[in-house]
């Protein structure tokens, strides 16, 4: 979708490149492989999970994705896909909830989420859902 909403995500497409981009995980440690694609200005930025003999050092693949959005000067991302092996699809980590609030606007429930998994199971939530009563950019736009 564009930055001005006139057309609908196409959320089937962003998770195929979820899916796709789980398949390039680094996750020798936990072997949970994780693939992340959002959506911001029409474009699709890809991420996994990307993981560290220190296991703390780990990046989860939505910040991977988002910090690739942001690279290219997107500060609106419109939507997210993220792909796991679980059954139900498996949601995003709450530090991950937070990193994309940053990107989502005063709404977050304007922010699509799609999980999903190999075997085709899907889930679509928002993040507004995902992350009710959140803190943002926003709160701290005021004079003081
Ligand atoms: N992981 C993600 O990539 N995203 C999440 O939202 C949850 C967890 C990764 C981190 C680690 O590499 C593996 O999954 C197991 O926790």
């Amino acid at each position: 979708m564009s930055d001005d909403g006139a057309s609908p995500p196409d959320l089937d497409a962003l998770a195929e490149h979820a899916l796709t981009a789980r398949t390039r995980a680094y996750a020798p440690y936990s072997c949970y492989k994780v693939g992340a694609a959002v959506l911001a200005g029409g474009e699709v930025f890809a991420g996994a999970n990307c993981e560290n003999a220190s296991y703390g050092a780990s990046v989860c693949a939505e910040r991977h994705a988002i910090a690739a959005a942001v690279f290219e000067g997107h500060r609106a991302i419109d939507a997210i896909a993220v792909a796991t092996e679980s059954s139900p699809p498996a949601s995003l980590c709450g530090i991950c909830r937070q990193v994309l609030r940053e990107f989502s606007g005063p709404d977050p429930s304007r922010v699509r989420v799609v999980l999903v998994n190999p075997a085709g199971e899907r889930k679509e939530t928002t993040l507004g859902a995902l992350l009710p009563d959140s803190f943002g950019p926003d709160h701290l736009d005021g004079d003081e």
